[in-house]
């Protein structure tokens, strides 16, 4: 496996495998590797012949006052695990390298970014858009491979791939749950052992969710009002909010006749959580959307 940290460099690998006339497949990652950004690594690898994982925890996307400093990094133990993975390159550039001081060229996405997490994070899609579309110009990946917990993300990277025609296959992953169903993430890692039993209520309130559907109820405001209940019934958890929405636009649907898309964050302490599961009124509920 080899690690490259400059963008010339990799942008020069990536010419010689393509004249190779091998695919490229990329990762792209912050770090702190769990068993989710693992199996985005196995799906990129079963896609595509030469796997390429980028590991950048990018400023632009965290606000002022969020966690950029505490983020959770741990390269030596994440390059061991990629290895191990078949990963072949790992691009880690240093800031400096993908934002210059000379930098102010952003992409925005207009409506995406004006629903759910873009509310309470105004400048963060603007961040994870602009790293992104660089990390195709620098990775050249015929696939990119995304995890669907990151919801909102994953729609807009695979907008912004259409709009800006990027000729790229976007691949979102089902979320890579523990095994009582909380959805991985790095930030888990900031959770004190009471804080991990309150952050199980993301979950069981889609959960819960899916029943109610289950059971015919197709008003958004009874089941968005019984998973606060749920989730406000556990110590230290904060509601950013609970949406029930069109899974390409994230408009709201006050009636869920449709495949809708129920997502959340909520404050567990001073650990912002996200997650979220597809409902379809005639199946019940899975987080598949390759199902419909
Ligand atoms: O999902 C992430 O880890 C990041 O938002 C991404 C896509 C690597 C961009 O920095």
């Amino acid at each position: 496996m080899e690690i490259i940290s400059t963008t010339k460099k990799m942008q020069e690998h990536a010419d010689s495998v393509r004249r190779l006339g091998k695919t490229i497949g990329l990762v792209p990652t912050m770090g702190f590797l769990h068993e989710g950004h693992l199996s985005l690594m196995r799906e990129a690898r079963k896609r595509t012949e030469h796997l390429v994982v980028s590991i950048f925890v990018n400023p632009t996307q965290f606000g002022p006052g969020e966690d950029f400093d505490a983020y959770p990094r741990a390269f030596e133990r994440d390059a061991a695990r990629a290895e191990k993975e078949g990963v072949d390159v790992i691009f880690a550039p240093v800031e400096t390298e993908l934002y210059t001081k000379e930098f102010q060229t952003y992409v925005v996405l207009e409506k995406i970014p004006k629903h759910l997490c873009g509310i309470s994070r105004p400048t963060h899609f603007r961040g994870v858009a602009t790293v992104v579309a660089k990390l195709f110009n620098i990775v050249k990946p015929d696939t990119a491979v995304f995890g669907r917990k990151d919801y909102q993300q994953f729609v807009l990277i695979r907008r912004m791939a259409i709009d800006l025609n990027f000729d790229i296959e976007i691949v979102g992953f089902p979320t890579v749950r523990e095994s009582d169903g909380l959805a991985m993430s790095s930030r888990n890692s900031y959770l004190t052992p009471e804080q991990r039993r309150s952050a199980l209520s993301l979950y069981r309130s889609l959960i819960e969710g899916r029943k109610l559907v289950k059971s015919g109820i197709k008003n958004s405001s009874r089941i968005i009002d019984s998973a606060s209940k749920l989730i406000n019934s556990h110590k230290e958890t904060d509601i950013d909010y609970i949406s029930i929405c069109d899974p390409e636009t994230l408009v709201e649907m006050e009636i869920i006749d449709r495949p809708a898309i129920m997502a959340l964050a909520v404050k567990v302490g001073k650990t912002r959580l996200i997650d979220n599961m597809m409902l379809n009124p005639s199946e019940g509920m899975t987080d598949d959307p390759s199902a419909y």
